[in-house]
């Protein structure tokens, strides 16, 4: 059963504040600008969303000419798009220069400041800090924004932070801190790429534009929640920060605990950032620390050995490049999570992430309880629950699975299901970086996450961090290939529960 949009009004075309804008990224050539900022910008320019006044420096480590850095733009761009080559533009390419230099040692002040001087009317364009970095060069970057000239200049300015936002609670105050030197906190931008995913924002659409789930959106109706972000890739060539991080503070700490809190917040009083972000740190406060012996029980890490991924043979993480050969890092974590509110006291919330998985798939799945009553005495089968899945990737897409009588004179109840494909709309819907990067150039925040969020969202990793740092892990634990370690599945049959898929 498919659901159509149906429209009862033309939306107006989503208005885009095409302000000039002086975009400065540091980590330009690195594998999240190369992966997600580049063809971001690239395509709102082909969408027309771009202004013409727009420029991008970016600032990289490694030396490269400046037609070096327009041909990996290209490059970048084209692998994006997946179909091989496309005439990039030159008109686009000319909006970028690069700068090498070493941030540590305060590289580059000089050409900065020359290059935003060579505007004539400098007052007119937002100058944007881009911070495409690993959180290690978080405070050198800042120390060397901090002695550009240019910031006592009368324009806009701006700051993008990508996550994580430090590495535990007290760098991300500390880094909070120091970027509070220099900018105001409108100013910040700490981006998760997941708020500007379609679906992830059709969460709170699905929940407070419609009346009839709300009413059953808590612990009387749902039986318990399921998040997934798996994908099948490795690790790639980001061994060095992967290692530092691992999947709690590349995954867990951010994606994973918004997931979580657009699930579970209660209905903001308007739409305006702070009320937004107020409930979601309301979430983050009632998720519950969790002792050493509930650890034990209900949190697993694992890492991939060998194994194939679409028929291929992939490397164990312990050979990925950059990787310790004894490496102690999760690329793999499952979980029951309580979230102890009035709402969702005793529901819970079982979250699982990974690299190296069967296959890329992103979904949120509201398990509600079965009916009181087996009415349907002649049934050779249970009736499954009701689920509603929000199904983030590959596919945008929500379903409700509801049960049916199956025809004929058996009483079988079948399950069926209601679908809304995104796929099936006939408009452009903006990747979540497009998306992000608009709403930043707009200056809307919602979007973003708030200092104390962040501070919550480690104070419920931290004691985790330190849990699984203390334990000295017979890895690897996991095929690629498989869904995790066989502890993830026997977490939720120990319930009495299984994983969707
Ligand atoms: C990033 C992580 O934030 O999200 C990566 O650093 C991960 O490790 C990526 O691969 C996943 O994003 P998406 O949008 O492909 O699900």
């Amino acid at each position: 059963m498919d659901l159509e949009m149906k429209t009862l009004c033309e939306p107006e075309g989503v208005e885009v504040n095409t302000q000039p804008f002086v975009l400065i990224i540091f980590g330009g050539g690195g594998d999240l600008s190369q992966k997600k900022l580049l063809p971001a910008l690239y395509n709102l320019f082909k969408l027309d969303k771009l202004n013409n006044d727009a420029y991008i420096l970016s600032y990289g480590r490694r030396e490269r000419t400046q037609d070096q850095y327009r041909e990996l733009v290209k490059t970048s761009i084209e692998r994006s798009l997946q179909g091989g080559k496309a005439s990039i533009e030159d008109s686009f390419l000319e909006k970028f220069n690069y700068l090498s230099g070493d941030s540590e040692k305060l590289e580059g002040i000089d050409e900065i400041n020359k290059y935003i001087c060579k505007f004539k009317d400098i007052k007119k364009y937002q100058i944007i800090f881009y911070l495409a970095t690993p959180p290690n060069l978080a405070e050198n970057i800042l120390n060397l924004i901090q002695k550009l000239e240019l910031c006592d200049k009368p324009f806009k300015k701006k700051i993008v932070m990508e996550k994580p936002f430090g590495i535990d609670t007290v760098s991300a105050i500390n880094l909070n801190d120091n970027l509070h030197k220099i900018f105001e906190e409108e100013e910040i931008y700490r981006i998760d790429h997941y708020l500007g995913k379609e679906t992830v924002q059709n969460i709170l659409f699905f929940r407070f534009g419609n009346s009839i789930f709300e009413p059953l959106w808590n612990r009387s109706f749902i039986d318990h929640i399921q998040i997934t972000v798996a994908e099948n890739i490795g690790i790639e060539t980001r061994g060095n920060f992967y290692e530092k991080a691992g999947v709690l503070k590349d995954i867990i700490q951010n994606h994973m605990m918004q997931l979580i809190a657009l699930v579970a917040m209660e209905p903001p009083a308007n739409f305006e950032a702070d009320c937004v972000r107020d409930e979601k740190v309301k979430i983050f406060k009632s998720i519950s620390i969790m002792s050493e012996e509930y650890m034990e029980e209900n949190l697993v890490l694992g890492q991939y050995g060998t194994g194939k991924i679409s028929g291929e043979n992939v490397v164990e993480y312990r050979d990925e490049k950059n990787v310790d050969k004894d490496s102690n890092t999760g690329t793999f974590f499952s979980g029951k999570f309580h979230v102890d509110n009035w709402r969702w006291a005793g529901v819970p919330f079982y979250v699982r992430s990974g690299k190296r998985l069967d296959r890329k798939l992103t979904e949120i799945v509201i398990v509600f309880k079965t009916p009181p009553l087996k009415l349907f005495g002649n049934a050779c089968r249970d009736m499954l629950a009701n689920e509603l899945v929000f199904s983030i990737q590959p596919e945008e897409k929500i379903s409700l699975s509801i049960n049916m009588k199956y025809p004929g004179v058996e009483n079988y109840p079948h399950p069926v299901e209601m679908n809304f494909n995104y796929s099936k709309l006939d408009t452009i819907s903006l990747t979540a970086y497009e998306r992000l990067i608009v709403d930043c150039i707009k200056g809307d925040l919602t979007l973003f996450s708030r200092q104390d969020g962040v501070e919550e969202m480690w104070r419920v990793l931290d004691p985790i961090v330190a849990y699984f740092n203390k334990i000295n892990f017979k890895f690897p634990n996991y095929s690629a290939g498989a869904w995790g370690p066989v502890k993830s599945k026997i977490l939720l049959e120990k319930d009495g529960r299984k994983w969707r898929i």
